[in-house]
């Protein structure tokens, strides 16, 4: 399907090359933006005063290798933008099973990536092995499929509700019943997800974070529309909490989740800002951080 898709949009593009045609075509193979839409006046007002002579100092710091998880202050700034647009998300309420203890401080750790793309790509690298099983929505975006399979990942469904959405109560009965062996990893879109759309609601949320920490499945939330979201609070509640900043309440200091950690949240600037600046980020336990950080060509970055 992926490559009907692929060259369902090369010949697209082959037969309607003409200018005339283009304007009245629209693809919905892929979410590309408008050219018109693209922040071109923000990047200039940005390279000059990166490129500006009061700013050598800091441009000599960005000629040379970082750290390794990515710049430092980049990662600041990423951490506090998160922080100031998310701070009104609801958590709803937090699990209280007997081997789930929620936890009071938020300790996200979190790694540069060059888009969601590569984040899930080193995901798959580092805590999955050729023959693992990933789950996946039905349907979901369809490029993610593609870097499972290139890693030898065997791609299955997850319970997908009649009406639309991941059935997380039926998952859950699945795996507490035996029915089904844990997946290594669960690949989800929780906030209008591509592309269907929906969004995941936080209780769901919380069953799934608490399901994969009870089982060490690994939950690769790609929430790269998270910030695309205009709700009006007071009709529609308040948008749910992003699967990283769930974890780190139940399971990175609870002690009683998989050593390998379990939820990640995989995001870039890519929607928010422009797909050709590559930026992205995946915030997640401790554990998922460092593994990303041993690999070789990562370390190949780093200033020692
Ligand atoms: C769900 C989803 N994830 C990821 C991407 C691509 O993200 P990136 O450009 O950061 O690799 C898209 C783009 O359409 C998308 O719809």
């Amino acid at each position: 399907m992926p490559y009907f898709r692929r060259l369902l949009s090369v010949s697209f593009s082959f037969f309607h090359s003409s200018a005339a045609t283009r304007e009245k075509m629209i693809n919905f193979a892929r979410g590309h933006p408008n050219m018109g839409l693209l922040p071109v006046e923000a990047m200039q007002e940005i390279l000059s005063k990166a490129a500006s002579a009061t700013n050598q100092e800091r441009l000599q710091k960005s000629l040379n290798y970082k750290s390794d998880r990515g710049d430092p202050e980049l990662l600041a700034e990423i951490s506090a933008f998160m922080d100031r647009h998310t701070r009104t998300d609801d958590m709803g309420t937090p699990p209280t099973e007997a081997d789930i203890q929620p936890v009071e401080s938020l300790t996200t750790d979190m790694f540069v990536t060059h888009g969601v793309s590569h984040g899930l790509d080193i995901l798959c690298t580092t805590q999955t092995q050729p023959g693992d099983v990933v789950l996946i929505e039905r349907p979901t975006y369809f490029l993610a499929q593609d870097i499972f399979t290139s890693h030898g990942l065997r791609v299955n469904s997850l319970p997908m509700k009649e009406a639309g959405g991941v059935d997380v109560d039926r998952l859950v009965e699945l795996l507490q019943t035996g029915e089904m062996e844990p997946p290594r990893m669960i690949y989800v879109i929780p906030t209008h997800q591509n592309p269907t759309g929906r969004t995941m609601t936080i209780e769901d949320r919380w069953k799934l974070a608490v399901i994969a920490s009870r089982y060490g499945i690994l939950v690769a939330a790609d929430e790269v529309y998270h910030l695309l979201d205009w709700r009006d609070d007071a009709r529609d509640g308040r948008r749910p909490a992003r699967f990283a900043v769930l974890d780190s309440k139940i399971a990175s200091q609870s002690g009683t989740s998989s050593p390998r950690g379990c939820c990640v949240t995989v995001s870039s600037f890519t929607k928010t800002f422009s797909p050709g600046v590559r930026l992205g980020w995946i915030e997640g336990p401790k554990e998922i951080i460092d593994s990303l950080v041993n690999l070789g060509y990562i370390q190949s970055q780093v200033c020692f």
